[in-house]
């Protein structure tokens, strides 16, 4: 931790464990301040490494007791590891007996073994459990776990741990105790305990092969009734794996634990899931359509580690992408399935490359960029990110997208096939993102990603997001159309030069009416009217024959690959796309590229008047009162780019620029379609039952921008009829996704009736913590009108409801003012920046993970303009100057000032 210079730790320096650990017996004697941990390990050496002194790691541990095969031994202390020197040689086992003390009580960074409201969780991802016991912390050891928990019945009544219950019983002094066994091996940071007063939601389903399986979901008491979706979900993704990958439930009984202080969504244990709170509660008094769908998603994330990530693991770290790519892969997947029609699918993919264009590309080109699969870092917990996360899922998606066949057009049979010769390979081992494309590869001879796998790999090898270039020539005479595709890639931190990627791209042509074209690639025979093209050069040509007129290329359809398209398409062509290219992804891309090419064009040339072009605005009314389009897609293209992903634009960014000229285009939309606003608002309201499927939210989605935009043209014109009718829609709202549409409203455009609405909103919901979680997010996320926005932060810390110690609290607050609300953060006399310094510091004295997060706020301030750029380095300076960082603190800021 805070010993020394950190150092890093390097993918090549990879080398097997010295020992291997066949079984690990652990009895907990739970006490908030004081919990004994005797571990009993069975280990032996490992025949294929050279003989070494056994070094297990250790954090914030209280050492009493080492035993070697029953007798006592000597042993050292060495950074934090505890150093066996003379075990037995020779090959065969021995037991080891290591007895410690912890304090969980104390523990706020929430790793390791801690108390949150009374309740005992642990968290042993990456590197938590050498904060239990001194172990051998890496994934790449796999053992059998016994694990006997002992605790004051009446303050625990429920004890928990991976597997099956295989006894329980009273003890002395009103204590009780309860022994698990996990019959699966795993490596530790899959282990799990949880100790106290839970009620569970409980359903016994039965498998497609007829086993029966006992589904849990645990809360405190009170919450039962927020846990109906949650349980749906976990049915759901049970019975998704099993039919779409063969997969089934490897255990008697799973379990979900949810607890309100967690670092992160969720943790996948072996049968005894972790959740953050958010990711689990839900009625629809409580929570959003957003709420709901997050947690049907990470519901489905974490069951499906079960295979990907659990059944097979990471051999180290660096593979981290090999299980959370491919499992986010499953969980889009997933959802995507239960979106249900083509329609909402393709609405669940904007907003998923949505996520991955404005977080990842800007991660891809700032000081962290790092490739998915990492060459080096000082703290692991530091690359839990959306490039190993989002843009691993991408990778993934593309190799699927590389083993179609003519039969199967998307892929799926092909990629099934591969993942069932990578669990025949690999059951029960810790293995690499080699050896898992290696398989998918295998299963697929011939396919495009067999052929170019080695060159394929280089998406996990190389940061930064490709640019693909594309020029279309139309040759009348011929009757041929010719795109020259191109590719190159900038400079990352670690890597000056890349190599080109294999981009595939999925296109269709138009001609200039809107009709899909016939591709018939020259020299071939057959015709479809949509394609893959698959580029694995710096550039190649691709002709297409018996082309009538000049055609509109709309490329990268679904987003086939996570690169930045550069096609040179004006805005003629662009309109010809929102208005019928029949790929929803590429018919909202059109529509988002015109308003960006908008902003861009005022912001660079100091354009006055309308950004918004006469045709751009009637396309958009268009595309909303359109019969045939759903209301959630309608949602998403009638919603302008973010002020952060129109900065990334932009080579020096003003951010208050920005955010005016964002809130210029808003305006002329709400005033420009201001009675079509009206329509949508009427036309999409609804009283019935609560309902969170696909097209109700859709409806519910609509109706709450068209809603917003009413408010934004109320406010300008002085008409208060409608804010106070949304304000009645506020207090009478029959679920919690009305009600935030309509506060948020209120909120965003800065009408009188806000303030009370929130008042009102806090009252109401003063005792659950996930609504007031959105009361402060919404506040400290609110429009900068008069620089009021961080005095008003400022006294929210002050508020009795808030807490700096609560992840969720803290992010609600301090994350969305600082990451959330650009205009808000970046001032002109650079409080916003002080604000920051001194919340990263505070944090990192109670949660490094936390504030590290934090103090990626500032990931990309050199590109700022003056006077923000200086005034954020004496800001990330100050933070630096620090002496005992974290770090988790101290590896993102030396990056950010390098
Ligand atoms: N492995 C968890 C997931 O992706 C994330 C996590 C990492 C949770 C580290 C806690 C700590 O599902
Ligand atoms: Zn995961």
């Amino acid at each position: 931790m805070r010993e020394g210079q950190p150092t890093a730790v390097h993918r090549e320096a990879y080398a097997a464990p010295a020992f291997c650990i066949d079984t690990v017996d652990l009895t907990f004697d739970l006490d908030p301040t004081k919990t004994r941990v005797l571990n009993k390990m069975r280990l032996h050496r490992n025949p294929d490494v050279a003989a070494q002194p056994l070094r297990l790691d250790g954090e914030d541990l209280n050492l009493a007791r080492v035993l070697v095969n029953g007798g006592g031994t000597s042993f050292k202390m060495d950074g934090g590891q505890l150093v066996l020197e003379n075990l037995p040689e020779g090959p065969e086992p021995f037991d080891l007996e290591i007895f410690t003390t912890c304090n969980p009580e104390k523990n706020t960074q929430l790793m390791g073994l801690y108390v949150s409201q009374g309740t005992f969780f642990t968290q042993c991802e990456a590197e938590g459990f050498r904060r239990i016991t001194y172990f051998l912390d890496r994934p790449d050891v796999m053992a059998s776990y016994t694990v006997t928990l002992r605790a004051d019945k009446n303050k625990y009544p429920v004890l928990l741990s991976n597997g099956n219950l295989v006894e329980q019983g009273a003890l002395d002094d009103g204590r009780h105790f309860a022994k698990w066994l996990d019959p699966h091996k795993k490596p530790c940071y899959l282990f799990a305990l949880v100790a106290g007063q839970l009620v569970a939601r409980e359903q016994r389903i039965t498998s497609r092969s007829g086993t029966e399986h006992l589904l849990q979901v645990f809360v405190r008491p009170g919450d039962l009734d927020k846990t109906e979706h949650a349980m749906n979900s976990l049915m759901a993704s049970v019975a998704w794996d099993e039919a779409r990958f063969g997969l089934p439930l490897d255990l008697e009984r799973f379990m979900i634990v949810a607890t309100s202080d967690f670092n992160m969504g969720a943790m996948e244990n072996k049968g005894l899931n972790i959740f953050n709170t958010k990711y689990v509660l839900a009625n629809p008094a409580t929570a959003t359509d957003m709420d709901f769908g997050n947690i049907e998603s990470v519901v489905g994330h974490e069951y499906f580690h079960n295979w990907t990530g659990n059944r097979i693991t990471c051999r180290d770290w660096f593979q981290l992408s090999l299980k959370e790519g491919l499992t986010v892969f499953r969980d889009q997947e997933f959802s995507q399935d239960m979106a249900g029609v083509a329609s909402a699918r393709a609405v669940k993919r904007i907003e998923d490359v949505r996520v991955l264009r404005t977080v990842q590309f800007a991660e891809d080109a700032g000081p962290m960029a790092h490739p998915v699969r990492p060459d080096s870092y000082v703290e692991i917990n530091n690359f839990y990110t959306v490039t190993i996360y989002e843009k691993g899922s991408e990778v993934v998606r593309m190799m699927q997208t590389l083993v179609a066949t003519p039969e199967d057009s998307l892929g799926r049979a092909g990629f099934a096939k591969g993942m069932k010769l990578y669990f025949e390979r690999h059951d029960g081992q810790a293995v690499t993102c080699d050896d898992f494309a290696q398989a998918i590869a295998d299963a697929n001879p011939g396919s495009a990603l067999a052929q170019n796998l080695s060159t394929f790999k280089r998406w996990y090898s190389q940061a930064g997001t490709p640019r693909l270039q594309a020029r279309g020539v139309y040759n009348a005479a011929e009757r041929s159309y010719t795109l020259t595709l191109k590719q190159s890639c900038p400079a990352t931190p670690d890597q000056a030069s890349k190599l080109p990627f294999v981009i595939p791209v999925t296109l269709g042509l138009l001609n200039r009416d809107g009709q899909a074209l016939p591709l018939q690639r020259a020299g071939t025979a057959d015709s479809a009217l949509q394609q893959t093209l698959v580029l694995t050069e710096a550039s190649a040509n691709f002709t297409f024959a018996n082309i009538d007129s000049e055609p509109v290329p709309s490329l990268l359809r679904g987003f086939s690959a996570p690169v930045v398209l550069e096609d040179g398409l004006n805005a003629n062509d662009l309109l010809i796309l929102l208005a019928h290219d029949s790929d929803p992804f590429n018919q909202w891309e059109a529509g988002q590229r015109l308003m960006m090419q908008s902003a861009v064009q005022a912001l660079t040339q100091d354009i006055t008047g309308p950004v918004l072009s006469d045709e751009l605005v009637t396309a958009l009314r268009n595309v909303l009162r359109h019969p045939g389009l759903d209301a959630a897609f309608k949602d998403l293209a009638l919603t302008l780019p973010s002020e952060n992903y129109i900065a990334d634009q932009l080579s020096v960014v003003d951010p208050q620029r920005v955010h005016a000229l964002r809130e210029a285009m808003r305006l002329q939309l709400a005033t420009a379609l201001q009675a079509d606003w009206q329509w949508a608002w009427d036309a999409h309201k609804h009283n019935g039952a609560y309902s969170p499927d696909a097209q109700s939210s859709g409806r519910r989605a609509l109706s709450g921008l068209a809603m917003g935009m009413l408010c934004i043209a109320a406010v300008q014109s002085g008409d208060d009829v409608t804010p106070g009718r949304v304000y009645q829609q506020f207090k009478d709202a029959g679920n919690m996704t009305d009600r935030v549409n309509a506060l948020s409203a209120l909120v965003v455009s800065g009408h009188a009736l806000s303030h009370d609405a929130l008042e009102r909103f806090h009252k109401l919901f003063q005792h659950e913590a996930l609504v007031i979680d959105k009361w402060f997010a919404l506040q400290a996320g609110a429009p900068d009108r008069a620089g009021d926005v961080l005095p008003r932060v400022r006294q929210l810390m002050k508020h009795a409801d808030f807490s700096l110690r609560n992840p969720n609290r803290a992010r609600s607050l301090i994350f969305s003012y600082c990451s959330a609300n650009p205009a808000g953060f970046h001032r002109t006399d650079a409080a916003g920046y002080v604000y920051w310094s001194e919340q990263v510091l505070a944090l990192d004295a109670i949660n490094p993970q936390v504030a590290a997060r934090l103090a990626r706020a500032m990931d990309r301030w050199s590109r700022l303009a003056e006077p923000y750029r200086s005034a954020a380095q004496v800001a990330i300076e100050r933070v630096a100057a620090k002496a005992d960082l974290s770090n988790d603190v101290r590896e993102v800021i030396s990056r950010a000032l390098n």
